[in-house]
């Protein structure tokens, strides 16, 4: 019994770091985005950028979860099939909505694949997106790139303690 008990909280902490990786908590967004392409960019042969504006974007818990896990998997897209030299990644906060691009230099995706019900990947950065009221871009041009354009609305004051799971 103990030694399933030790198991189950093994697989709850688990599931629960990828559900909301520590390096949010530590660094806040802006930087928890430049470590993942400074990490990136160590371990391939691509020259990363990164962007912020403000510098530190500050963002409730569930934006930032989302907002950095389409970057991700963005990321890990580019890597994986872009054929790309250079990428820049942008986070920007305005007043009423937070926006992250991210931009290749590879071979740029093609209309059909984003639009590939099997496409789990995009799917799931879509998904993300429209949680929050938000939507992604993905646009390809061939032999020059992708970009992939994410934007989700801030909280207004009112809807914060609905958002609050705690509160409701
Ligand atoms: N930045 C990019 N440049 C070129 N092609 C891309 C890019 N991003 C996605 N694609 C194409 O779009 C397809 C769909 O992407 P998607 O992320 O949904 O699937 P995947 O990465 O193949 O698998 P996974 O479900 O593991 O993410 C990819 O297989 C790839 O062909
Ligand atoms: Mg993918």
């Amino acid at each position: 019994m103990g030694e399933l008990i030790d198991e189950a909280i093994q697989t709850v902490k688990r599931v629960a770091t990828e559900l909301r990786p520590g390096v949010l908590d530590d660094l806040g967004l802006a930087d928890a985005i430049e470590w993942q392409t400074q990490e990136l960019g160590k371990r391939t042969d691509i020259a990363f950028r990164f962007k912020a504006s403000p510098e530190q974007v500050i963002l409730d818990r569930d934006r930032s979860t989302a907002i950095f896990r389409i970057c991700q998997e963005a990321l890990t897209n580019v890597v994986r099939h872009a054929d790309a030299t250079r990428v820049s990644v942008s986070l920007k906060k305005g007043p009423s909505q937070v926006s992250l691009r991210i931009r290749d230099n590879g071979k740029g995706v093609e209309e059909s694949q984003t639009l590939d019900p099997r496409a789990l990947g995009l799917l799931g950065m879509r998904e993300r997106a429209r949680d929050w009221g938000g939507e992604v871009a993905i646009t390809g041009t061939p032999g020059k790139g992708t970009l992939v354009a994410v934007s989700i609305p801030l909280a207004r004051r009112e809807d914060l303690h609905a958002e609050d799971p705690d509160r409701r």
